[in-house]
């Protein structure tokens, strides 16, 4: 483990994975972001069986979601308190076929015998030291067209800038566009995460070589930032006004500028 990210975010995984899930539910962003993918991703997918690879897994949510649909699923985290709970819940839930792969996605080491129809991922590659070398990895475990599907922070939120710029705030404006990426304090004192956001032209020229780029879908461009306190609501108000932004009925100016970006792509 020699990267500054990993080194720092894995600390913060390991102890957040026994409340992860608990305070999960207190994330509007959260919940929307993996109803949005899982929903995006289902569609396309279909309902013939596929080996999926879900990307930093956490406590193993979406994977299950995509077990209980027929697909085979493999789980990826670097994290063993989270995989320890995926495990759990999946062995409980009566799958055997699972591989438990506990991996540094900036590693990029794990390559496995039988490769990938899919490789799904929520919330995950902001957490890496960077993604250039992603899309040659991702080469490496998929089979040919393979398709990918994933979520992104985005840099250009509008809806953050927003909300510091009426608070007079702008300095914090641009806090999502600091080349190194921010670290923040997640709770626990003691502990820094590492995360770094790209917009669509970053990821796009990223990865334009190795994949064909399907589709690209905002998450949240005009929904208002979530307060803790009036999480249960928002998360309610959320995921109803969810359905209006997606993009067929919106300008296709706006993925550009939500809080996050779904990616559907696939290999050249
Ligand atoms: C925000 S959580 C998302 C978890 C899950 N996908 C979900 O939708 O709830 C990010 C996950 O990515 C994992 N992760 C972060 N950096 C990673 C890395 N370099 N290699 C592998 N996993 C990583 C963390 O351990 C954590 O489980």
């Amino acid at each position: 483990m020699n990267s500054n990210y990993s080194r720092a975010n894995l600390k913060l995984f390991d102890r957040f994975s026994s409340d992860y899930d608990e305070s999960f539910k207190l994330n509007p962003l959260g919940v929307l972001s993996r109803s949005r993918l899982l929903r995006y991703a289902k569609k396309q997918i279909g309902n013939n069986p596929k080996r999926i690879l879900d990307i930093g897994c956490g406590t193993g949510e979406d994977a299950l979601e995509l077990l209980r649909l027929g697909h085979m699923v493999d789980c990826l985290d670097f994290s063993v308190g989270m995989m320890s709970i995926t495990k759990q819940k999946i062995i409980k839930a009566g799958f055997q076929r699972v591989n438990f792969i506990v991996s540094d996605l900036n590693s990029m080491n794990y390559v496995p015998d039988n490769k990938y129809d899919c490789i799904y991922s929520n919330g995950v590659i902001n957490f890496l030291d960077d993604i250039d070398k992603l899309p040659a990895y991702f080469c490496k475990i998929l089979k040919p067209g393979g398709l990918v599907f994933l979520t992104c922070l985005n840099k250009l939120c509008v809806r953050e800038m927003m909300y510091y710029l009426v608070r007079l705030k702008p300095l914090k404006m641009l806090r999502r566009f600091q080349n190194k990426g921010i670290s923040y304090q997640k709770g626990y004192n003691d502990i820094d995460c590492k995360l770094r956001y790209y917009d669509v032209s970053d990821f796009v020229q990223t990865i334009e070589s190795k994949f064909e780029i399907i589709d690209i879908q905002p998450i949240c461009v005009l929904l208002p930032l979530s307060y803790q306190r009036y999480y249960s609501l928002l998360t309610k108000y959320y995921i109803i006004t969810d359905r209006v932004e997606l993009s067929k009925y919106l300008p296709s100016i706006f993925r550009y500028f939500g809080e996050s970006f779904i990616i559907y792509m696939k290999m050249k």
